[in-house]
Order: C-alpha cells, then sequence, then structure tokens
C-alpha cells in the first residue's frame, strides 16, 4: 500500500479515545491541523500537526509488537517512522512538541490552562524545562513549529465539532513527501 493510503487508512480506522479527553486520536489530530490552517501556518506545520501523534497508531499497531516493547515515547516513534517519508519541516516540529509543552509550563499561566490529563502527562514527560534545557530548546531550528503544534495541540480537543475528512487532507501529506 502507498505510504499515505497507509496513513490515512490509520485514520480512517482507530477509533481509540486521546488519553483523558472527549475527542479519538483522529479528531483530535484534525482538529490540530484544522487550527493550523485557521492561523494561517505553512503547509508543512499544517502537515506536522496532523501527523503529531501518529506514535500512538503505530504503538497500537498489533504488527508493532516490537516498537511497543522498546521504552519508546510516542513522538519519538512517530518521528523515526515519518522521517523515512517526509521532510525535516514535518518530522522535526513533531519530534520536539513534548518538548515544547516542557518549555511552555515555565509560563504559569501556560501550565494553568492545560489539561488535568496534560498534566499529569507532563510529570511522566520531565516536568517543567529548567533554564538550561530551556536554552537548549531555544537553540534548536525548529523550536519556534514546535510552539506553534503545541498551542494547537492543546486546543484540538472540541467534542462533537464539525471537522474535514482526513480524506480532504490526502494532497496535503502528499505535498510533504520526500
Ligand atoms: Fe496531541
Amino acid at each position: 500500500m502507498h505510504i499515505v493510503n497507509k496513513i490515512i487508512n490509520k485514520y480512517q480506522t482507530n477509533n481509540s479515545l486521546y488519553i483523558g479527553e472527549k475527542v479519538t486520536m483522529t479528531e483530535h489530530m484534525v482538529q490540530t491541523a484544522m487550527l493550523a490552517e485557521l492561523n494561517h501556518s505553512s503547509e508543512s506545520l499544517i502537515c506536522a500537526c496532523l501527523l503529531h501523534d501518529y506514535g500512538h497508531f503505530i504503538i497500537e499497531d498489533p504488527d508493532h509488537l516490537i516498537s511497543r516493547s522498546i521504552d519508546g515515547k510516542h513522538e519519538d516513534i512517530a518521528f523515526n517512522f515519518l522521517k523515512n517519508y517526509f521532510k525535516p519541516k514535518v518530522f522535526e516540529p513533531i519530534k520536539l512538541h513534548v518538548q515544547a509543552k516542557r518549555y511552555l509550563c515555565r509560563d504559569k499561566s501556560y501550565w494553568n490552562s492545560l489539561s488535568e490529563a496534560s498534566k499529569v502527562s507532563l510529570k511522566l514527560q520531565g516536568g517543567i524545562m529548567n533554564d538550561k534545557e530551556a536554552k537548549k530548546f531555544l537553540s534548536l531550528k525548529f523550536h519556534n513549529d514546535a510552539i506553534l503544534l503545541r498551542k494547537y495541540d492543546d486546543e484540538g480537543k472540541i467534542p462533537n465539532t464539525k471537522m474535514k475528512k482526513i480524506d480532504e487532507y490526502r494532497d496535503l501529506i502528499n505535498s510533504q513527501l520526500i
């Protein structure tokens, strides 16, 4: 199966709920991409938003039990898969989106705005960045896109809202392949 068909198929067949939220993983990622579009983001960033939690689909895939036994984080699993097919502008912000959350939480009002589930996972993800970690994060080329992705990610959790079908993103996904 062509990679784009394979990816689209995952969104169409996976009905898992986004952990601790009232939307499915598919709905969450489509909403995140729609927010990026609404804010006039580049096609690469929209694609990154659409694919940012793709690692969860891989982890759940029975054909990928091996990757499950590896102590992988979902952003690393997505990165390792997507880098084989997509431009760095797509997979780099995905790789950094958890780091971006840890960075943004240095701002107390941002931390307050997180959902309970997101506050719980922050601890597992290493907690709030210290000064040294923040400085290193800000030196990375794609940190800005990762921060934007993260902000749309936080908002893309609205149940029962009208949203695009994954198939409507087919051309966009295609345009970001290497
Ligand atoms: Fe997410």
